[in-house]
C-alpha cells in the first residue's frame, strides 16, 4: 500500500493548489519514487489511497499501473486527513488474509528495502519496520525513535521524543500480518484526532512480534518541511533513487 493522503500543511501554500505527492522530486512526481521502490522490492500488487481534491491526477498518472511494472493497482479514497492508521484500514478488502507492506508516499529511499520484504515472508506473523540512522537529536526530536533494550530487541517506540532513546528513526516503510486490521479497529484516536500508526507498531512491540531492519543509503520524508523536501530533491538530483 502506498499512503498518499493527508493535508501537506507542513508544505502549504505549495499543498493548497494539490496533493503533496504529486509536487516534483528531481524529475518525477514524487508518488513515482514509492511505486518504483514498491516494484523493485517485488512487490506487484499495489493499492494507492489518496484523499483531497488531485485524487483524480493519481489515475492520470500512473493508470493501471502496467507502465510501471504493477501487475494490479488499485485505488481508494479517504475522505478525509483521519491518520495513517485509519488510510491503512481502508485495505482491509484489498489486503484480505494476507501480509502486508505500507509505505508513506512522501518517503524517498537510496537502496531497495527488498531485504525487508524477504524477512518479512519467512517471518510470516508479526510486524516489521525500516529504522534509519540518525545522529542528530534535533531532527529526532521530530520523528518516531525506538528504545531498545540489551538485546537489541525494540521496547518501545516514542513519538517525537523531547530526549530521543536512540539514535534511530522509525521509516514510513511497514510490514504487518493481517492482524492489523483487527488492530486499527481497537484505536482511539489521538489528541490531534488521528489514529496513529505508532500505536499500531507498539501493540506489535507490547506482544513481542515486532522485529526490524536498519535501511542502507539515505532516508528522506520529502514532506517534513520545505527545506527537507528541497534536500530530499538534491539528493536524487545529485544521486538518485531506488538501487538495488
Ligand atoms: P504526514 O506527513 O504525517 O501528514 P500530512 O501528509 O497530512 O502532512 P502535514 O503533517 O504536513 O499536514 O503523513 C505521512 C504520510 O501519510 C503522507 O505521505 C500522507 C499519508 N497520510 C495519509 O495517507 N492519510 C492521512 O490521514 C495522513 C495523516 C497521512
Amino acid at each position: 500500500m502506498i499512503l498518499a493522503g493527508g493535508s501537506g500543511t507542513r508544505l502549504h501554500p505549495l499543498t493548497r493548489i494539490t496533493n503533496k505527492h504529486l509536487l516534483p522530486i528531481y524529475d518525477r512526481p514524487m508518488i513515482s519514487y514509492a511505486i518504483e521502490a514498491l516494484v523493485l522490492a517485488g512487490i506487484t500488487d499495489v493499492m494507492v489511497v489518496t484523499g483531497g481534491t488531485h485524487a483524480g491526477e493519481f489515475l492520470r498518472l500512473l493508470g493501471n499501473g502496467h507502465e510501471h511494472g504493477i501487475g494490479r493497482l488499485s485505488y481508494s479514497y479517504q475522505e478525509r486527513p483521519g491518520g495513517i492508521a485509519e488510510a491503512l484500514g481502508l485495505a482491509e478488502r484489498f489486503v484480505a488474509e494476507e501480509p502486508v507492506l505500507v509505505m508513506l508516499g512522501d518517503n524517498i529511499v537510496e537502496r531497495t528495502f527488498r531485504p525487508t520484504v524477504e524477512r518479512f515472508d519467512v517471518q510470516g506473523l508479526g510486524a516489521r519496520i525500516v529504522l534509519t540512522a540518525e545522529e542528530d537529536p534535533l531532527h529526532l526530536r521530530h520523528l518516531g525513535v525506538p528504545e531498545f533494550d540489551d538485546e537489541g530487541r525494540i521496547v518501545r517506540i516514542v513519538e517525537k521524543p523531547e530526549d530521543p532513546p536512540s539514535h534511530y528513526a522509525v521509516t514510513g516503510i511497514y510490514c504487518y500480518d493481517p492482524d492489523v486490521f483487527r488492530v486499527i479497529a481497537t484505536l482511539e484516536p489521538s489528541g490531534r484526532g488521528e489514529l496513529e500508526i505508532t500505536d499500531v507498531n507498539n501493540y506489535y512491540v507490547d506482544q513481542q512480534t515486532m522485529a526490524y531492519d536498519v535501511l542502507d543509503g539515505f532516508w528522506g520524508d520529502a514532506g517534513e518541511s520545505i527545506d527537507a523536501y528541497y534536500a530530499v530533491n538534491d539528493f536524487v538530483r545529485e544521486n538518485g533513487a531506488n538501487k538495488g
